[in-house]
């Protein structure tokens, strides 16, 4: 047997601006997805389970489908297994991170068993080339959008800054609570509308990427001096310029002003596509389970995560 274990992710700052070039800043977190590999001779037997999703097996070579549900999954542990032509193998998908959710679910299930797979059948593959590769599958799954930071942040954890480059930094862990509005987003659909609306008011949307990606960069200093009351206004700005470009949903706006309410947050902003999906919160110290009671009686899921956690890696514990 061979596993290995990918996180997800976090956008903090500068979602959608980052398609047009502006800075985005990310973080790697604490929850994870975990691919196991068994030989299974004449066979490709995918079996997932995650928090959110009821678990299933769908045989890839009778069809057969034992539990219908996570979808999500298979197709990107199908793409990952047809690229390097893999069979004979069962391969068990564990995650505790919501798909469709801007966590970097599938990222992490496209890093990890291509990780599992580099050990597995001694492929070689390099860090960089497994971040280059699973990008590149993500995308063709997704069908053509989708920047790097998230296959990046699955495989080499930490934080990333992305503009037109990747680049990793190293700054403290920071704990955020994230609140779920348990609706699944669709990122090709609000990456093409924001990009529409840029296309007919240039002039107006311009200035707001070029806003949000002066708020990425300026967090860095604040993250690394631990200045989390800045901090948690620069993601209220952050927020409100993407309920600009129209990625708020009224779910999501609950559990943010919810958050900087009765949550006592620094700040709170959604993160990644909008749509739906989750938003992060920034708790004073010490004041992370007041904040998620906060969420949940906004009718959030909530939990909390640590963000600069390790990027893929192997599974020893077998
Ligand atoms: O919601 P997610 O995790 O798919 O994030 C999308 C982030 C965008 O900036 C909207 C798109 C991208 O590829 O960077």
């Amino acid at each position: 047997m061979t596993a290995a274990s990918a996180p997800g992710k976090v956008i903090l700052f500068g979602e959608h601006a980052v398609v047009s070039g502006a800075t985005a800043l990310g973080g790697a977190i604490d929850l994870r997805a975990k691919v196991t590999l068994q030989d299974l001779p004449g066979r490709i037997l995918i079996d997932a389970n995650n928090l959110t999703l009821r678990g299933f097996s769908f045989d890839l070579i009778t069809g057969q489908v034992l539990s219908a549900e996570a979808a999500h999954a298979t197709r990107y542990v199908s793409a990952v297994l047809k690229e390097y032509e893999a069979k004979d193998l069962r391969v068990k998908v564990e995650s505790n991170l919501p798909p469709a959710a801007g966590l970097g679910s599938s990222a992490a299930i496209v890093v990890a068993t291509t990780a599992a797979l580099n050990q597995h059948f001694g492929l070689g593959l390099s860090r960089k080339e497994i971040a280059s590769d699973a990008h590149r599958m993500e995308k063709a799954v997704q069908q053509g959008l989708g920047s790097p930071m998230d296959t990046a942040l699955a495989t080499f954890g930490g934080y990333l800054q992305i503009s037109r480059r990747v680049q990793p930094l190293d700054l403290p862990s920071l704990e955020i609570v994230v609140g779920y509005t348990e609706r699944a987003h669709d990122t090709r659909s609000e990456v093409e509308k924001v990009q529409s609306l840029l296309a007919r008011y240039p002039d107006l949307v311009g200035p707001i990427f070029q806003a949000i990606g002066a708020i990425s960069s300026r967090a860095v200093s604040l993250i690394q001096e631990q200045r989390l009351e800045e901090l948690g206004e620069m993601m209220n700005i952050n927020h409100g310029l993407l309920e600009a470009v129209g990625v708020g949903t009224r779910e999501l706006s609950e559990l943010v002003y919810a958050s900087r309410g009765a949550g006592s947050a620094y700040g709170a902003k959604l993160t990644g596509a909008g749509g739906g999906g989750c938003m992060i919160a920034l708790p004073p110290t010490g004041g992370s389970a007041a904040l998620i009671t906060a969420l949940r009686q906004a009718k959030g899921t909530a939990f909390s995560v640590k963000t600069g956690s390790e990027g893929v890696r192997l599974e020893r514990d077998l």
